[in-house]
């Protein structure tokens, strides 16, 4: 496999269209849900600069259960509508929070995380999970990493069978 890295003479929009690239490339010719989500954690983890924690989240019933994901371990189970994650499933949005302390029932799986992204997984109109992306700076995510993050779901959701991870 091979090993990639980000260019840092790369505008941010570019990294995103170098990332999705391969990423599009590592789901190529594979359809099996955790292993393209696995892959897709550990290629955003060491692309993406100043991160914590990325991982995935899976709905099942009324919560929302920790999946394939690099960085400390995490809370296993998030009740829709709780903290940043189960509140972006609950209203199928992408929530960039600037900073944590600031949201309220933010949950601290790591107490280092300051600021926070979280992007639904929206299959035809049916909530499947959510991806999950923490910085230790504040304000680490922006509009370019909304639409960046936003493509990189799409082409899982496209490339993949998530419907075995999620009920
Ligand atoms: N901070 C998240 C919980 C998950 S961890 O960040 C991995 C939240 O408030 O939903």
């Amino acid at each position: 496999m091979q090993v990639v890295t980000s260019d840092p003479g790369l505008s941010k929009a570019e990294a995103y269209r170098d990332l999705n690239r391969q990423l599009a490339a590592l789901f190529s010719g594979e359809r099996n849900g955790l292993a393209n989500c696995a892959n897709m954690c550990a290629l955003l983890y060491q692309m993406l600069p100043s991160l914590n924690w990325v991982g995935f989240y899976f709905l099942q019933g009324s919560e929302l259960v920790l999946g394939p994901f690099q960085g400390k371990v995490a809370c296993v189970r998030i009740a829709l509508g709780r903290g940043v994650c189960g509140t972006a499933a609950e209203r199928r949005e992408t929530l960039v929070v600037p900073d944590v302390q600031e949201f309220p029932g933010h949950i601290a799986c790591d107490a280092a995380s300051r600021s926070e992204i979280v992007v639904p997984l929206i299959e035809q109109e049916r909530l499947c999970g959510v991806l999950d992306l923490d910085s230790p700076e504040l304000a680490r995510f922006d509009a370019e990493d909304r639409v960046g993050l936003n493509a990189a779901a799409a082409l899982l959701l496209e490339a993949s069978d998530l419907g075995k991870l999620c009920d």
